[in-house]
C-alpha cells in the first residue's frame, strides 16, 4: 500500500500520480490534502510517515511545492527515510542504498513526465541488501 500526501502545492501533481497508479492497479491511500485551498504541508507529512511506521503502509508519496518543507518534516519522524528526487538516478540509488520509504518531489520543480518515471523508478527498484548499506541505516537510527 502507497501512502500519498501533499499540500496545496501539490495537490494537481498528487492527482496525477493517482491516476498513474490506477492505471497500474497499485493500492495507495490519499492522506490529503484534498484540493489546491492554500494548507500546511507538515499536516500531510505526518499523516503519511506515521502510516508508514504504523505499518498502515509500505511506501509513501509526498509532494509539495519544492519538497523540500515536506521531506524536511517527514524525516523528524523516526523510522522514516524520505528521499527528495527530481531524477531517476537519485530514485534508484535512494533504493537501493537508503531503503528510502518516501519519495518525496517538488510539483514546481518537476513536470508530470519526468515526475512519473521518478515515480516508477522508487516503487520499482529493491534495495540493495548491502551489508555496507544496512550498516550505514543502522547508523542513521
Ligand atoms: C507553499 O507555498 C510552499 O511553501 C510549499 O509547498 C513548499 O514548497 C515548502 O517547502
Amino acid at each position: 500500500m502507497i501512502a500519498l500526501g501533499s499540500d496545496h502545492g501539490g495537490y494537481e501533481l498528487k492527482q496525477e500520480i493517482i491516476a498513474y497508479l490506477k492505471e497500474k492497479n497499485l493500492d495507495f491511500k490519499d492522506y490529503g490534502t484534498d484540493s489546491k485551498d492554500s494548507c500546511d504541508y507538515p499536516v500531510y507529512a505526518k499523516k503519511v510517515a506515521n502510516a508508514i511506521v504504523a505499518g498502515e503502509c509500505d511506501k509513501g508519496i509526498l509532494i509539495c511545492g519544492t519538497g523540500i518543507g515536506i521531506s524536511i518534516t517527514a524525516n523528524k519522524i523516526k523510522g522514516i527515510r524520505a528521499a527528495l528526487c527530481h531524477d531517476t538516478f537519485s530514485a534508484q540509488a535512494t533504493r537501493e542504498h537508503n531503503d528510502a520509504n518516501i519519495l518525496a518531489m517538488g510539483a514546481r520543480v518537476v513536470g508530470p513526465g519526468l515526475a512519473l518515471k521518478i515515480v516508477d523508478t522508487f516503487l520499482n527498484t529493491d534495495f540493495s541488501n548491502d551489508e555496507r548499506h544496512i550498516r550505514r541505516i543502522e547508523q542513521m537510527e
